[in-house]
């Protein structure tokens, strides 16, 4: 039987409490019978996670093979084949994903070393928490043991986001619309870029004003609207996207994905930020999808991007060794 070893981090919040029970109604891992599921947050939230605990017993999945909860990160970590990091802070009304970016590093890079010490090379690590790609570069600068190629940031949420707002514009299903990107941060510079999209084959078609007006906007901003009118950050739909996120990783996918990725000069962007960039994914192992199409407008946006992330890097800098 092939178990895999799973932890989550931040397991008693919001997200976790869908991400769980999505996993283990139907593992995404390739070849795998069954997982045991670490779930580690503070000592704070120790009652909290017996009583999830219990709700994960009850429902007899045949996918867990063990389950502890812990708040010591060197037991949660230890050995894991699969790390996703939820933990953090999530942003309230009124403020950018990049005003948690100080709260939130000091956790990522004390994990980041811990997971270092002890983890093998192969571990993966999906960073969530916000600022996911700064987090995410963080984490993979403290751990030099896990090749770059192993830590991902969370995009596919804004891909989803995206299409799901084009195929309602273009009355087809989601399925239908292929080769969508999202380039850049996950922030409000966030570039989601239609023009390559394709229905059945062929070009999506829409007025210029449509996407710069409306298209672009409401992607790069839906986690605020979410915000305004749940009173709380997204967790069902970003425990989906990150389901999805494992589910590409592990078994590849036909379609054009964006993740964060670690860049190293694709599309002139500067090297060693955690960046979006559109990739195609095969089972284990991802290629960025060269030579795709960037109009002037589109290129400025992701200019714009990378520029805040080169600055979310700098207000970082002390926790990048
Ligand atoms: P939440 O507040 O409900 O849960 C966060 C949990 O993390 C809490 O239980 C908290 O105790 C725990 N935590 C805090 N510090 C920790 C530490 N050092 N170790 C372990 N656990 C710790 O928040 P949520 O709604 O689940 O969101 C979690 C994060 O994910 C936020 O930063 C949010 O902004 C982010 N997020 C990212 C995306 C994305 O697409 N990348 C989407 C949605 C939310
Ligand atoms: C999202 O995109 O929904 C999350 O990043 C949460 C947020 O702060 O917007």
């Amino acid at each position: 039987m092939s178990i895999k070893k799973v932890t989550i981090t931040g397991a008693a919040g919001n997200i976790a409490y869908s991400l769980i029970f999505r996993i283990l109604s139907k593992l995404p891992f390739k070849a795998t019978d069954k997982i045991n599921l670490t779930l580690l947050d503070i000592e704070l939230s120790q009652k909290s996670l017996t009583g999830l605990r219990f709700e994960i017993e009850d429902c007899a999945f045949s996918t867990l093979n063990k389950i502890a909860i812990t708040a010591d990160s060197e037991k949660a970590f230890d050995d894991s084949d699969y790390i996703i990091m939820v933990g953090a802070k999530p942003r309230s009304k009124g403020m950018e994903r990049s005003d948690l970016i100080l709260d939130n590093a000091g956790i990522f890079k004390s994990q980041a070393e811990t997971i270092n010490n002890v983890c093998s090379s192969s571990t993966k690590i999906i960073v969530v928490g916000n600022p996911a790609n700064t987090n995410a570069l963080i984490l993979n600068y403290n751990t030099p043991k896990i090749p770059n190629e192993n830590v991902t940031s969370l995009m596919k949420l804004d891909q989803n986001r995206a299409k799901s707002i084009l195929a309602s514009k273009l009355d087809k299903q989601v399925e239908e619309i292929h080769q969508m990107i999202i380039w850049g941060n996950h922030s409000t510079t966030q570039v989601p870029d239609l023009y390559n999209c394709k229905v059945k084959s062929l070009i999506v078609d829409v007025e210029e004003s449509w996407i710069y007006g409306t298209f672009i906007p409401k992607v790069q901003k839906r986690g605020g609207e979410i915000i305004e009118f749940r009173g709380l950050s997204s967790a069902a739909s970003a425990a989906s996207a990150i389901y999805d996120h494992i589910n590409i990783l592990e078994n590849g996918s036909d379609e054009w994905e964006s993740l964060g990725i670690m860049t190293s000069g694709e599309y002139d962007i500067t090297e060693g930020l955690m960046f979006s960039l559109p990739l195609s994914i095969s089972e284990n192992s991802y290629k960025v999808i060269p030579d795709v199409n960037i109009n002037s407008k589109i290129a400025d946006l992701i200019k714009l991007s990378e520029k805040e992330l080169l600055k979310e890097r700098d207000i970082v800098k002390q926790y990048l060794p």
